[in-house]
């Protein structure tokens, strides 16, 4: 953490380290506290990448939504997840599903989908007893630490997405797609540039190729936008991998990723890249109550390792599609 902290005009209760943090005061109406503080909040995102609100309290799912629908221009229903998570209503759910002892690693909300959250609001109301903490890393610093030849190739291919969807791990299709239809997934993928094949199994595989890097469509700052480090086989516990592979085939892991015309990514490549994530995370450890509102373009996020229980409630919102974000490739998969 920096020690050097800055205090706004505009609210005594900022403080400007590696993590922004409002301090709200005492507050017994979240809901009020948000409506008036909106403006500032969203500016705080846009200038910082993050902002993280404390003292308001944040403790029930109505309230906590109600919090949310007033600080978002608009909630969006997941699709493509690759994880469960409980829905609360429209827009709003419970975090990922992921083994507490196991860190998810640094990515950007649904960056494989042509639309994905421009903001991501999170609220913790169980805080854990230990670690667990949403970590942040800032794309454009992340960007510019990598090779530059690593960024060139990924810039001029892109990255792909491979999928093997079954009912043994991670999201089903049905789960992913949010319907039992396969017309209507097959209809989801045309529309959002998605190849397919149904497996005799009943399974579906799916590919997408997408720009790993984008421009930011308010700052117009380029981000290293993409999860082709935490879906690569390499980010996988290797006797996990092992496993999975033994079980599914190398082309038949749950999730793989590649560059952009098909090439594998090799094991020091994501290394690297997620060693430069790392490199420059930082993390404010949850309190109970606790709102962190972050520009999903700008900012990518983690989920650290955890002890104890954690209930961190989470809302996609302010949907961005990748055409207003300047994206270097074309969707489509050769
Ligand atoms: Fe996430």
């Amino acid at each position: 953490m920096s020690s050097s902290f800055t205090t706004r005009p505009v609210d005594p209760d900022l403080r400007l380290g590696p993590v922004p943090i409002v301090t709200t005061g005492p507050t017994d109406d979240p809901d009020r506290w948000a409506a008036e503080h909106r403006g500032l909040l969203r500016s705080l995102v846009t200038e910082h990448g993050a902002v993280m609100v404390r003292g308001l309290g944040l403790h029930d799912v109505a309230g906590t939504a109600s919090v949310f629908t007033r600080l978002a221009t608009g909630l969006m229903v997941e699709t493509e997840a690759f994880a469960a998570r409980r829905s609360y209503g429209t827009g709003v759910y419970s975090s990922s599903t992921w083994p507490p002892n196991r860190t998810m690693c640094m990515h950007h909300e649904l960056s494989y989908a042509l639309r994905f959250p421009g903001l991501m609001q999170f609220a913790c109301l169980v805080s854990p007893s230990r670690g667990g903490a949403t970590a942040l890393a800032d794309s454009p610093t992340v960007l510019a630490a990598l090779p530059e030849a690593l960024v060139e190739r990924f810039e001029h291919e892109g990255w792909l997405l491979a999928r093997n969807y079954n009912d043994d791990i991670g999201a089903s299709w049905t789960e992913a797609f949010g319907t039992d239809d396969r017309t209507a997934v097959e209809d989801y993928c045309r529309a959002a540039a998605i190849e397919f094949v149904w497996q005799p199994d009943g399974g579906l595989s799916t590919r997408q190729r997408r720009s790993a890097v984008i421009r930011h469509p308010l700052t117009g700052r380029r981000c290293w936008f993409n999860q082709m480090a935490f879906l690569s086989e390499w980010t996988l516990d290797p006797e996990i991998r092992e496993y999975l592979v033994d079980l599914y085939g190398s082309d038949g892991l749950p999730f793989n990723t590649r560059y952009g015309n098909g090439d594998s990514i090799s094991r020091d490549t994501v290394d690297l890249i997620n060693q430069v994530y790392q490199a420059h995370t930082v993390r404010e450890p949850w309190q109970d109550g606790d709102l962190l509102l972050v520009d999903n373009l700008r900012t990518a996020h983690s989920r650290e390792a955890y002890e104890g229980p954690r209930d961190v409630m989470v809302a996609l919102a302010d949907p961005v599609h990748l055409h207003d974000c300047s994206p270097t490739v074309e969707v489509m998969t050769r």
